[in-house]
Order: C-alpha cells, then sequence, then structure tokens
C-alpha cells in the first residue's frame, strides 16, 4: 500500500551536495525555526566524503530525507525528517531501515544518534526499531531557548 498522499512507491536516492538548495527548504518544512539548516551548511556537509545521505522520493516530490556520516565501524544519524504531511505512513522508518542496510554493507556494526529528551516521536520511532538509550549529552541543544539534554542512542547491526 502507497503512504497517504504519495503517488508512487518512495524511492531512495542518495543525496548529493548539489541538492542543498532544495535540502535546506524541506529542512526548515520538518523542523522548528531554531533549529534550521542553511543550505551552505548542509552542501559543505554534503561534500565531506565521510557524509552520506538519501531522500525518498514519491514521483519527483521529496517526503522524507536522512543525513548521516561514518568513520570506521560506526555510523551516525545526523538528522531524519519526514514532511509534515506525510509522517506517520512508515517512511523514516523505511529511511533509519536503509540507512541501518547500507551501513551494515559498508562493514558498520554500530549506529548512533543525538535525539533531543523532549522529541517523543523521534525516540518513540528509534526505539521501535530496536536503538537504546545509552547515555544523555546535558544541554546539548543550545540553539533552543532552556537548552535541552540529548540522549544517545545506539544499536548494534
Ligand atoms: C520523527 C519523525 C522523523 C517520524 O517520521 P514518520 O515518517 O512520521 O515516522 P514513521 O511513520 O516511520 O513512524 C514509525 C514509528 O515511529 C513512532 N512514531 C512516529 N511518529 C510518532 C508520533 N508522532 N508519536 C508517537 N510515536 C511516533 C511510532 O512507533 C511509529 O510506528 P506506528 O505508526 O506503527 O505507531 C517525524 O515526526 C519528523 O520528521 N519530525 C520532525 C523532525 C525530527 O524531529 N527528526 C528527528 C531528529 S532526531
Amino acid at each position: 500500500m502507497l503512504p497517504k498522499g504519495c503517488t508512487a512507491p518512495p524511492v531512495l536516492r542518495t543525496l548529493r551536495a548539489t541538492d542543498a538548495g532544495w535540502l535546506a527548504e524541506l529542512h526548515a518544512e520538518c523542523f522548528d525555526e531554531k533549529r534550521r539548516w542553511p543550505a551552505s551548511f548542509l552542501a559543505s556537509f554534503l561534500q565531506n566524503p565521510a557524509a552520506f545521505g538519501g531522500v525518498y522520493l514519491s514521483q519527483t516530490e521529496p517526503v522524507g530525507f536522512i543525513l548521516g556520516q561514518g568513520a570506521a565501524e560506526e555510523a551516525e544519524i545526523v538528522t531524519l525528517a519526514t514532511r509534515p504531511a506525510f509522517q506517520r505512513q512508515g517512511i523514516a522508518a523505511m529511511l533509519v531501515e536503509d540507512f541501518c542496510t547500507f551501513c551494515h554493507k559498508q562493514g558498520k556494526n554500530r549506529i548512533f544518534l543525538e535525539v533531543a529528551e523532549n522529541n517523543l516521536p523521534a525516540i518513540a520511532l528509534y526505539r521501535k526499531l530496536g536503538f537504546e538509550k545509552q547515555g544523555i549529552r546535558p544541554n546539548y541543544y543550545q540553539e533552543i531557548e532552556n537548552a535541552v539534554d540529548a540522549w544517545v542512542m545506539i544499536k548494534l547491526l
């Protein structure tokens, strides 16, 4: 069954630095104003050889994306979002599963991420996919009024 609002099954495509412009617009649609990433930051992130990312496209319309980076046997999910109109249709779960499969094929054996302790949808998602809380980074999200702690979550592949 197609996710609601998708006109075709979402297809994963690798993100490149040249995607930074529209990716910044998509990021702004998904995140609070104080946590937006400008196109210049996204372009330089994607130019890093250790970085990788994917976007799910329904026809040509982006519905969700994931960005990560790897070092040795470990990879990090740096950010992840589903467009509001497409949420709760399994898109983020597919992105994370594909990310883990890709990392496993690259020889990684551990995925970690940081998530704001008050981001209950994301924590529920990661827990459902087998991530476990490993620690806390106090006041990690400083750009938000009243700094928020991050949970460090880990999944062994
Ligand atoms: C968190 C986010 C990526 C989830 O995307 P999504 O495509 O809606 O997630 P999925 O449909 O794949 O959800 C999979 C599971 O995650 C959990 N989940 C997702 N959204 C949830 C919500 N709002 N409340 C509770 N659980 C939620 C559920 O267990 C869900 O399974 P279910 O629908 O069978 O109950 C999305 O809400 C988002 O883009 N938020 C803004 C950006 C953000 O916070 N990104 C995370 C940064 S770490």
